[in-house]
């Protein structure tokens, strides 16, 4: 089946446009499989991320036809409107070239989750909760998902507060209980709907929110 791929080309120098490529491929094709090929057939300058081609690494995220996803396990005949493919880099954050991004404004936060906080993690949560803890792939979806992430740059984002939640021993820095952290989340839980991983960063914000209201957390510095 014939597919139109548009690609929404964006330079770090400020030019942007949409590039057509018309390609053929089959329904359950991965829309990243398509890029892909778009860019070893049509135009090697194509920039865009990827690794493990099956959901586990993060690298892939993009907004495709208007809605945040990972291309790697998105089949294109399910995205497709009238044979049409739109895609785009994800939101919020500053774009390298065409579809990737920098997501250093979500890694460079990670320093707040100490490793010690982590590894304390295995005695106090029940199993399910503790997988959940490690699926999440630092995708970056639900900060391009989030209305609040991509308006209010200073925002810790939902990803890093959904693991000092389920992290926090009792303490946590007092930058979690600011403006930029907890009280900025709108709860539109759009982190949740989007996050391919089930791993609902909304529902853990509200959780950390009921425990810093109730006392039951206690906030540093
Ligand atoms: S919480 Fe979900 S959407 Fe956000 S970075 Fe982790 S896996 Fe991606
Ligand atoms: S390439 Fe790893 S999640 Fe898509």
């Amino acid at each position: 089946m014939k597919y139109r791929l548009v690609v929404r080309r964006v330079k770090a120098t400020g030019g942007r446009r949409f590039d057509v490529f018309e390609v053929e491929a089959e329904p359950d094709e991965s829309v990243l499989d398509v890029v892909e090929r778009v860019s070893l057939q049509g135009d090697r300058t194509l920039t865009f991320e990827h690794a493990c081609h099956h959901g586990v690494c993060g690298a892939c995220g993009m907004v495709i036809n208007g809605v945040e996803r990972l291309a790697c396990i998105t089949r294109i005949g399910e995205v497709a409107r009238g044979g049409v493919v739109v895609v785009e880099p994800l939101r919020g954050f500053r774009v390298v070239s065409d579809l990737a991004v920098d997501k250093s404004r979500m890694f460079g936060k990670y320093r707040l989750v100490t490793p010690t906080t982590l590894e304390k993690l295995d005695s106090r949560l029940d199993r399910v909760e503790f997988e959940k803890l490690y699926d999440c792939t630092e995708c970056g979806i639900c900060y391009s998902a989030c209305p609040i992430a991509n308006t209010f740059k200073d925002y810790l984002g939902p990803s890093l507060l959904a693991i000092v939640s389920r992290s926090a021993e009792g303490r946590v820095p007092a930058v979690i209980d600011s403006r930029a952290g907890v009280w900025a989340c709108h709860a539109a839980f759009e982190c949740s709907v989007r996050c391919p991983v089930d791993f609902k960063p909304g529902e853990s914000i509200m959780r950390l929110r009921r425990r810093l209201l109730k006392g039951e957390v206690e906030v540093e510095g």
